[in-house]
């Protein structure tokens, strides 16, 4: 783990839950495709020994933020950064819908807003968690860290309906070992056999008493027969067991991509606030 990730992911704890991040969504997005960090730049910027902001821009031209709202000042800083490192072209950049200070930076640098994919954030309220049921067959379980093959194996199983998921065990080892993953978080669903068909990586941020299911799937064969619910529910119980009060998950909130909303909402995920995602030419 690098320095630049845990930097980021002290601002991503410390800002609390009203944001964009969780500690999940930037350790699954940092560590899951190997050599991913080519096409990215990140900046983080400290005042007073504390981090204050981070830039994440994807190149050639997408920029995600997080800034302390208490420094609104590093929003236009940020994006000023990311024209210096940016390609030619378009540049994009997204927020969640109550990250005022971020989307006021956007607008003064000359963005406007798109009518681009987005995602809602869904929560959960753990104090009442349906039972999981699986059919007959079938068993959930969390996994061990020596399982990394099977694990990267059920999640590419499932993730490769629209391209081939890019990732591998060699990725899936570097998650594991990124904090602040830990197995008794990450289940699967096996059959009989023992071969994994459903997982769902769950991520614990013990500060905020929180987690975030990221990511969630089942492979195309066993899909519809509740094996995802049922997983999903085991991640809430085991979140409940070590304190957390809410769980998160943040699918497509548009049209193009409905079923994994439908899923949660399925198991008493509630929406709340959306992704905007701004552009200039
Ligand atoms: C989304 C996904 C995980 C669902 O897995 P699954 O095991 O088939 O889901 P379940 O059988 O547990 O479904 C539970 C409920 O979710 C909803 N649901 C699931 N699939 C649905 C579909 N194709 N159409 C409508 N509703 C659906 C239903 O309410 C369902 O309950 P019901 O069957 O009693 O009506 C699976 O389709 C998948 O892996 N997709 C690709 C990866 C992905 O998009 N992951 C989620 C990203 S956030």
């Amino acid at each position: 783990m690098t320095s630049e990730y845990l930097a980021m992911q002290s601002l991503v704890q410390r800002l609390g839950n009203d944001h964009r991040w969780h500690l999940g969504d930037m350790g699954w997005s940092y560590h899951s495709i190997t050599g991913a960090a080519e096409g990215r730049r990140i900046k983080v910027w400290e005042d007073g020994g504390e981090v204050v902001a981070f830039a994440w821009l994807d190149l050639p031209g997408h920029v995600d933020l997080l800034v302390d709202p208490a420094r609104p000042e590093y929003a236009a800083e940020a994006l000023a950064w990311s024209d210096t490192e940016a390609r030619e072209g378009k540049r994009t950049a997204t927020a969640l819908e109550t990250e005022t200070h971020l989307i006021a930076a956007f607008e003064a640098a000359g963005y406007r807003e798109t009518d681009a994919p987005f995602f809602t954030h869904h929560h959960h309220d753990l104090a009442h968690i349906d039972e999981p049921v699986l059919p007959q067959g079938f068993r959930v379980r969390h996994v061990e860290r020596d399982e990394v093959e099977a694990r990267a194996g059920v999640h590419r199983g499932s993730w490769s309906d629209l391209a081939p998921s890019r990732v591998t065990a060699e990725s899936y080892a570097a998650v594991m070992n990124a904090w602040p993953y830990a197995p008794e978080f990450d289940w699967v669903v096996e059959t009989d056999g023992g071969e994994m068909v459903a997982s769902s990586l769950g991520w614990f941020d013990e500060v905020n008493r929180t987690g975030l299911l990221e990511p969630v799937g089942c492979v195309p064969a066993y899909r519809r027969m509740g094996l995802s619910r049922a997983c999903n529910l085991a991640v809430l119980k085991a979140f409940r067991d070590a304190g957390a009060v809410e769980a998160r998950v943040c699918p497509r909130g548009d049209d193009g991509y409905p079923i994994p909303g439908k899923l949660y909402r399925a198991i008493g995920f509630v929406p709340g606030a959306r992704t905007r995602t701004y552009a200039r030419p």
